[in-house]
Formats: C-alpha cells, sequence, structure tokens
C-alpha cells in the first residue's frame, strides 16, 4: 500500500481506467465491455498521449499499478458500505417505520400540555375571577350562557349540583368533574370550540376561576395560580371509583350453557299454531 501513497493517476477514459485496473492481473476485460467504452479517444498527431503522473521517488514496480488501483477500488468501495450502513443503522434506530420525521422538542412541547391532577403539568401564570369574568363574556358565553346555564343547545357549564344520580343527569363542572385539573386541562386542549389553544396562560387560570365562581365553589375574590391550583376542592371529587366490574360484575360472566342446558325440554307452543312458519304449501302459493 505505501508504494501507493502519493502517486497521482490521471486517467483519461473509463477504458484506461478498466486496462489499468487489469493490468497484470489475471482479470482480462470481457471484449463486450470494451467494445461498449468505446475505442480509446485518438489524441492529434501533434500531441503526446497524456502521461500517467506519479511520484518518481515513490516510483512502483508496473506489476504494482492494477494492484494499487484495485486496493483503492476495495478500499474506497468499502468505506462508502460502511458510511452506508452506519447511517442506515442510525436512522432506523431513531426511524423504526422509516415513516415521518423525528420529533423535535418544539413539536413535542407544542402537544405535551397535558395537566394532572396534582398540578404536574400546569403552566406558570395566574388570573382572577374577574379578569375571568371578562374571558368568559367576551369567548365562551355566546354557547354557554352568561352564568353557564347554556345558550340554546351547547352545554350548560354551572349548576346540576345533585342531579347526577337523577333520570337527567346534568353534568357540568360544578356537578360533575372530580379534579379541576380536568377542567383547566380540557379547556387548554379544547376551549373556545371552534378556536382552541387561543387563550394565554393567564386567560385560561382566570376563565377556569370564573367558571369555579360561577359553580359557587369560590368567592367573587378568588385568584387561581399554579401555586393554589391544588388546594381547589371539587364538589364531585369522591364521585369516581376504579373500575370494579371484577367483582360487581361477576355473576353475568358465567360461561353461557351453548349445547344440551335442559334435560327435559317441554314444548309449549308452536309457531306453526299462530301460522308464522311457512309451509311447503304457502312456499308454493307465493312462487305462483
Ligand atoms: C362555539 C360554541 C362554544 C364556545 C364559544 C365555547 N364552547 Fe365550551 N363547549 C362547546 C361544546 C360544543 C362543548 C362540548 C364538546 C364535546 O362534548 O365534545 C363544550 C364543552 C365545554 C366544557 C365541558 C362541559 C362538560 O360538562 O362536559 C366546558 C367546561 C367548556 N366548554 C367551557 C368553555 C369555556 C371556558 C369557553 C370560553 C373560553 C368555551 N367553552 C367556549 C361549545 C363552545
Amino acid at each position: 500500500m505505501s508504494r501507493c501513497r502519493n502517486s497521482i493517476l490521471i486517467l483519461r477514459s473509463p477504458r484506461e481506467a478498466l486496462m489499468l485496473s487489469c493490468e497484470r492481473t489475471t482479470l482480462r476485460p470481457h471484449p463486450e465491455v470494451l467494445a461498449r467504452l468505446g475505442e480509446p479517444r485518438r489524441m492529434h498527431a501533434h500531441t503526446e498521449p497524456v502521461p500517467i503522473l506519479r511520484d518518481a521517488s515513490l516510483r512502483s514496480a508496473p506489476q504494482d499499478e492494477g494492484r494499487c488501483v484495485w486496493r483503492r477500488l476495495h478500499l474506497y468501495a468499502i468505506v462508502f458500505i460502511a458510511l452506508i450502513v452506519t447511517t442506515s443503522i442510525a436512522s432506523a434506530a431513531e426511524r423504526k417505520l422509516n415513516i415521518g420525521q423525528p420529533a423535535t422538542p418544539g413539536m413535542i412541547a407544542g402537544w405535551d400540555i397535558d395537566v394532572r391532577p396534582d398540578g404536574q403539568g400546569l403552566p406558570p401564570g395566574k388570573g382572577s375571577v374577574k379578569a375571568g369574568e371578562q374571558v368568559y363574556i367576551e369567548k365562551c358565553a355566546a354557547c354557554h350562557g352568561e352564568f353557564g346555564e347554556s345558550a340554546g343547545r351547547w352545554p350548560q357549564v354551572a349548576g346540576g349540583q345533585g342531579t347526577l344520580k337523577s333520570d337527567d343527569p346534568v353534568k357540568t363542572v360544578g356537578s360533575y368533574f372530580a379534579h379541576l385539573s380536568t377542567v383547566f386541562d380540557y379547556l387548554r386542549h379544547a376551549m373556545p370550540f371552534g378556536d382552541a389553544q387561543s387563550l394565554s396562560n393567564d386567560e385560561l387560570y382566570a376563565v377556569v376561576a370564573y367558571l369555579l365562581f360561577l359553580n359557587d365553589i369560590v368567592d367573587d375574590k378568588f385568584v387561581l395560580s399554579k401555586e393554589n391550583f391544588a388546594s381547589v376542592k371539587m364538589p364531585n371529587a369522591g364521585g369516581f371509583y376504579d373500575d370494579d366490574r371484577e367483582t360487581s360484575e361477576k355473576a353475568f360472566w358465567a360461561k353461557p350453557c351453548m349445547t344440551n342446558c335442559k334435560a327435559d325440554v317441554k314444548v309449549t307452543g308452536r309457531a306453526r299454531v299462530i301460522d308464522v312458519t311457512p309451509d311447503d304449501k304457502a312456499a308454493r302459493r307465493g312462487t305462483d
């Protein structure tokens, strides 16, 4: 290999490269390949063929020329393949299904807006009932009514306490929502309907405070903030419980009998008596 270093090859055509690489090796270019590459370009009579330049001090024996080119080609090929393999392994690890593009931290932050009952996920900010009234009148009252009583057929967001067990339960922030985080999280994701995520954090705190006021949970001086958020207790806080169907509905889970389920079967009536089973005659009449 050292003999290849620093030597410069100037190749005039693919044919020359092929000839050079095959020189002194047992390989010979196939005549068809040579034919496809065409004849070597003719030089003008007065020009010498362009020499193959190389560092004289490192001159290699003629039989090394072919090997050097082969080795170089091999080396390039190995480096090239290694590059392709490592980049595709790296991107395969990032993109298992090879669709879409990796999410940036900014994109993830845009989606990561959920709030937990203990307040985790809340943005910094605060808002008073008074400021919330302003937001509510401007952006919510048209649908939910000035006092949360609903306008037209839009959902009611205040009142309804004590109705959950009735035939006509009214589910509102005051009657139904067990955690304040559900209110905040829901508004942050979905309201105002049709213009979701348009409220600032302070507007969100304020309008949640106003909904609490409309539901008689806080007074009109209340200011909701990230800091006092977890201290607000909702009227229906104990109204939800863990899924207990494993025990409460167990009786219904017995495997149903599908064959020979009753030993003594007694026929109590026949469909023919009430004339609902078509007999042959009736069927034939139908086709007459
Ligand atoms: C264009 C009408 C419209 C506007 C404006 C609007 N909402 Fe709503 N709101 C709805 C509809 C419709 C639903 C029910 C959506 C659903 O169930 O998928 C809803 C649901 C709600 C709920 C949940 C009700 C429940 O008990 O399930 C709350 C709370 C709420 N909105 C508050 C607000 C607040 C606060 C604003 C103003 C920032 C607002 N909405 C603006 C139409 C509206």
